[in-house]
């Protein structure tokens, strides 16, 4: 495993905008940059492992040490794109970006990454609103190499050669700083075409399980709300997430 080193994460950025901390074991990156006061622009945590790493939905995210991605960017955004599915058009641009071919890693409504179908990266979004602004803490995993695993979980594995974690890291922080900085103005478009499931059916699964809805999957609304059709109207959906057959 390589280690993670300033000098590389920070290659090309301004590093006098950027708070950041390296570090071997934390808790959750995301608790620790929320404890953080932003008295730069960005603060960047990056761990080797987590003890108490967080999913979405109140869930664990598995954090062993061992070259994974444990990283967490805090910052306050205007742009009026959705932040949770802007994070991962980003990072699957990164990937391409920096193995000079197309990794083409999939995205599964709200803002999972996927490739070969399996989950390779999850991104938990919070926030939190003080008198006149907003700070967002966006915490992004990403596995390389998990010892144990669920059917459904990825590993970037041997994709490792083209896909440095170094460089990986460094070139996501340079998209989300250039987005936050200028905005993105195909978003919309260039999310669909990433999208795993465009014109196929799915389960929709809200927060509380109870209003599951199937139908086939038509897009994204401007607020990067799911677009479903089902038997008897076109669905907004703004929450939860789904599940497709044969993939998760
Ligand atoms: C998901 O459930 O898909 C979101 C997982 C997010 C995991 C990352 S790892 C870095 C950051 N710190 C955390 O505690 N969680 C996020």
């Amino acid at each position: 495993m390589n280690k993670l080193t300033q000098k590389g994460v920070f290659k090309g950025l301004n590093q006098e905008n950027i708070d950041l901390y390296l570090l071997d074991t934390v808790d959750s990156t995301n608790t620790f940059a929320k404890e953080k006061p932003l008295t730069k622009d960005y603060i960047v945590v990056i761990s080797e492992q987590q003890t108490a790493g967080r999913g979405r939905q109140g869930k664990k995210w598995y954090s062993p040490e061992g070259g994974n991605i444990y990283m967490t960017i805090k910052f306050l955004d205007s742009n009026p794109a959705p932040l949770s599915l802007i994070i991962g058009l980003l990072i699957s641009e990164a990937m391409d970006t920096i193995s000079g071919q197309k990794i083409n890693a999939s995205l599964k409504w709200p803002n999972d990454l996927l490739i070969n179908k399996k989950k390779i990266c999850g991104i938990l979004i919070e926030s939190e609103v003080n008198a006149d602004n907003v700070e967002f803490i966006v915490g992004i995993g990403i596995n390389y190499s998990l010892p144990t695993k669920e059917s459904w979980w990825g590993e970037i594995g041997e994709l490792a050669d083209i896909l440095p974690r170094e460089k990986l890291i460094n070139c996501i922080l340079k998209n989300i700083i250039y987005y936050l900085e200028n905005g993105y103005e195909n978003w919309k478009d260039a999310w669909e075409k990433r999208c795993i499931h465009m014109g196929i059916e799915l389960e929709a699964i809200s927060n509380n399980q109870k209003d599951n809805e199937i139908g086939i999957f038509k897009g994204i609304n401007e607020e990067g709300k799911m677009l479903l059709q089902t038997k008897n109207e076109l669905k907004i959906i703004s929450s939860g997430e789904c599940s497709i057959k044969g993939i998760y």
